[in-house]
Order: structure tokens, then sequence, then C-alpha cells
């Protein structure tokens, strides 16, 4: 019998974690608050502020839980890859984060992210206005095969896009090579979220990127 063999799937995990309302209000009000008196920092964002890549380390009670929470989609998206073969040890795993506020008009260019092993987002408010674009503040993933923008296949997946809406609570994980951007956001909504990359450290080079520290270490002495 014939078959069809998919290559090259994308893994992209979407985690949507109940009972956030109490953790996410207060982060807003920890990263609102922060955006007040820090000065903004320039990356993919146009229009928003991005703040240091220092967010893990600041001393506030949902932070650690939101690294944990880190680390729990780490182990399943990492496990779900290497077909169980591997389970990450928390101790190994490296990150760092930034917070973004998103208003009227503002937007991230295409890009992907530094040499790590996962990259991912965690939306800690969307009071997205849908009126006039229902794509307004979405996540949009583009095809990584890059030739395939060279096959019109119409109907096909070679060459589109995979589109995420932001909503509070939500958390994505995605591989750091993968390229993507955010639709502007409209009518002056507010969106606030959460950007991290995770290395792994034994799998690749001991070099650490910018402010990156164990996410484990501060998780254990949270729970001591
Ligand atoms: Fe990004």
């Amino acid at each position: 019998m014939d078959t069809i063999k998919y290559a090259f799937a994308t893994p992209i995990l979407v985690k949507d974690w109940s009972d956030s309302e109490l953790l996410n209000a207060r982060l807003a009000e920890i990263i609102l608050d922060r955006e007040n008196v820090a000065p903004r920092f320039q990356r993919s964002n146009i229009g928003s502020w991005d703040s240091e890549k220092d967010l893990l380390e600041w001393p506030f009670e949902e932070i650690g839980v939101l690294r944990k929470r880190i680390v729990s989609c780490v182990k399943e998206l990492t496990l779900a890859v290497t077909k169980g073969k591997y389970d990450p040890r928390p101790e190994s795993m490296l990150a760092h984060a930034w917070a973004n506020v998103s208003r009227a008009d503002s937007y991230r260019k295409i890009h992907n992210h530094e040499s790590c092993t996962w990259s991912g987002v965690y939306y800690v408010k969307s009071q997205l206005v849908k009126e006039r674009s229902k794509n307004s503040g979405n996540i949009e993933f583009l095809d990584p095969r890059m030739l395939c923008i060279s096959t019109e296949l119409p109907n096909s997946s070679f060459g589109g896009r995979s589109r995420l809406t932001p909503q509070a609570g939500r958390m994505v994980l995605f591989p750091n090579w993968l390229y993507h951007y955010v639709n502007p956001v409209e009518d002056n909504s507010l969106r606030i979220c959460i950007a991290f990359n995770v290395k792994l450290e034994p799998l690749s080079s001991k070099r650490r990127l910018e402010g990156m520290r164990a996410l484990v270490s501060t998780v254990s002495r949270e729970q001591a």
C-alpha cells in the first residue's frame, strides 16, 4: 500500500493554563509598574515597550510561578519531539525573559530568536478589540521550509502561515529558529506578554546568552 510520509513538521506547544486570573492580574501590575520607570528596549518591537531581559530575576513570587510553568512546558515539548527519549532535568535549563506591553498600532517585525533550544511567550493580558481586524495582535509563524514559497500549489500548506490568538493564561513554545511576527494591535487595546528563551545546557555550547540564569535553582529556593 502506498503511503504519504509528512516530513519536517514543526512543533509548537500551546498550553492554556487555567486558574490564571489572579496571577495574570498581579503580573500585569508588576509589568505596568516597571514600564513606568524602566527604559524601552528596541528589538523587533515597533511602537511597544520591551523590558530588559532580566524579568526572571524580578523579586516577585508570581515570577516564580511563571518559571515553573516554563519548566513544565519545556519538559513536555522536549519529551514530545524526542519521542520520550530525553527528559530534560530542570537543572539543565538556562533562561532569560522580557516583558512586552503593546498598545495601538504597535507590532513586531518578522524575526526569530537567538541561539538556544526553545523560545516562547506567555500572555498576561489580551484586551484585543477585533472589530477592524480579527488578526489584531495575533502571532503568526511562517513556514520554515524556505523553498516552499516557490511552489504554486493552491490549498497546500506550502509557504503558509500558522496563526495563534493571544489569550491570557496561554503559553506558546516553539523552536528558536522559527520565524514569526505579531500583527498590529488595533483600537487602543492592550496586550501584555512575556517572551523567553530557554537553552538546554548539556546539549549545546556553554555560551550563555545575555542574562541567562538557571531556571531551577530559583524554583528550588521558592519550594524550600
Ligand atoms: Fe519572538
